[in-house]
């Protein structure tokens, strides 16, 4: 959630919580997943599990639901969520996985323990997750969560059925912001969901998150209560700034540029981001595409690794109106 955001949620009940799936039936795309889920829990044999995708996509969600269908009320019972990266360390969690394991288990074959962002871990604490999934697998099974698969030793992922979990597609992420929309009594406009839903770029989390802000600080949610409580630059803005930069006018360009990073408040990587997504919809010919994203290319890595998002913004820009 975005600082805006969270600060117009306050205390209010968080929608995301409040909405969480707890039935497959309301876990919205994603349907092989939720067939291959369904079949498990039908048959009452789970195996060990890796959810891998990015943030928003279900991953948490699902497991909850899956205990919610194995244990039905008492599933908090039986199900323990921890996160991998506890600061605490490795220790600390495979103690809470030890303790879990062995308290007594009124009446189930086997409870199940969700441990989140498993990509956090080192490969060696890995390795001591794996004994640890071993030394238990009699009666518990495990539920992995990352975002990258490929930081999972293998080891643990032969020893898991993996789920790769996609970004949402826009017709899911609108499905429900409508439903939850209906369901408090918002009023929604056309050009709002849209904007949710271009600004969630397929993450569910930041689409309900964006709705519920937006409805408190507002009694409409149009485009405009969106992309100032998302902090999302509008489309538009992002086109007009690379055409200027482009057509050889670096003064416009940068000075859209200042608009959207000083006056937005929008994150340099979002920026960027945001003219991948949309660089091929501008309607410029392959040659001014290709050389956008190339720089755009360049930039993204400059940024992660820490350069000053402006100055490497501006840099870009610069060199899109040099080359002209
Ligand atoms: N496929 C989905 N169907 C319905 N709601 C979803 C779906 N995926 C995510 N959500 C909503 O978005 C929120 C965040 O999802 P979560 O499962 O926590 O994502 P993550 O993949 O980061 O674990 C959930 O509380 C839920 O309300
Ligand atoms: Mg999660």
């Amino acid at each position: 959630m975005s600082e805006a955001e969270a600060e117009a949620v306050g205390r209010e009940e968080v929608w995301i919580e409040k909405y969480r799936p707890t039935s497959f039936d309301d876990i919205v795309g994603h349907e092989d997943i939720v067939e291959r889920l369904r079949s498990y829990v039908s048959r009452n044999e789970l195996s060990h599990m890796l959810f891998s995708g990015p943030a928003g996509t279900g991953k948490t969600t699902s497991a909850v639901t899956i205990a919610h269908e194995l244990y039905g009320e008492d599933w908090q019972e039986h199900f323990l969520e921890l996160n991998a990266s506890d600061e605490r360390g490795i220790d600390v969690v495979r103690d809470r996985i030890k303790s879990f394991a062995r308290t007594s288990f009124g009446g189930v074959d086997y409870r199940i323990i969700f441990l989140d962002e498993a990509d956090a871990l080192t490969s060696d604490a890995q390795s001591a997750l794996r004994r640890t999934m071993e030394q238990f697998s009699n009666n518990v099974r495990f539920i992995l969560s990352c975002n990258y698969s490929s930081q999972i030793i293998d080891p643990i992922q032969s020893r898991c059925a993996v789920f790769r979990f996609s970004p949402l597609s826009d017709e899911a992420v609108e499905e429900e912001i409508r439903h939850i929309a209906d369901v408090e009594g918002i009023e929604l406009t056309e050009d709002g969901v849209d904007a949710l839903v271009y600004a969630a770029d397929g993450d569910m989390r930041k689409a309900i998150n964006g709705l519920q802000a937006a409805s408190i600080t507002g009694s409409v949610v149009d485009e405009e209560a969106v992309f100032e409580i998302t902090s999302t630059a509008r489309p538009e803005e992002i086109q007009t700034m690379v055409e200027s930069a482009l057509s050889g006018d670096f003064t416009a360009s940068r000075s859209k540029l200042d608009e959207l990073l000083t006056d937005e408040g929008i994150a340099g990587g979002d920026v960027i981001n945001q003219i991948h997504r949309s660089v091929w919809e501008f309607g410029l010919d392959d040659e001014q595409a290709v050389r956008v994203l190339d720089r755009v290319g360049e930039t993204d890595y400059r940024i992660t690794q820490g350069a000053n998002e402006r100055v490497q913004l501006e840099a870009m820009l610069a060199s899109l109106a040099l080359e002209k």
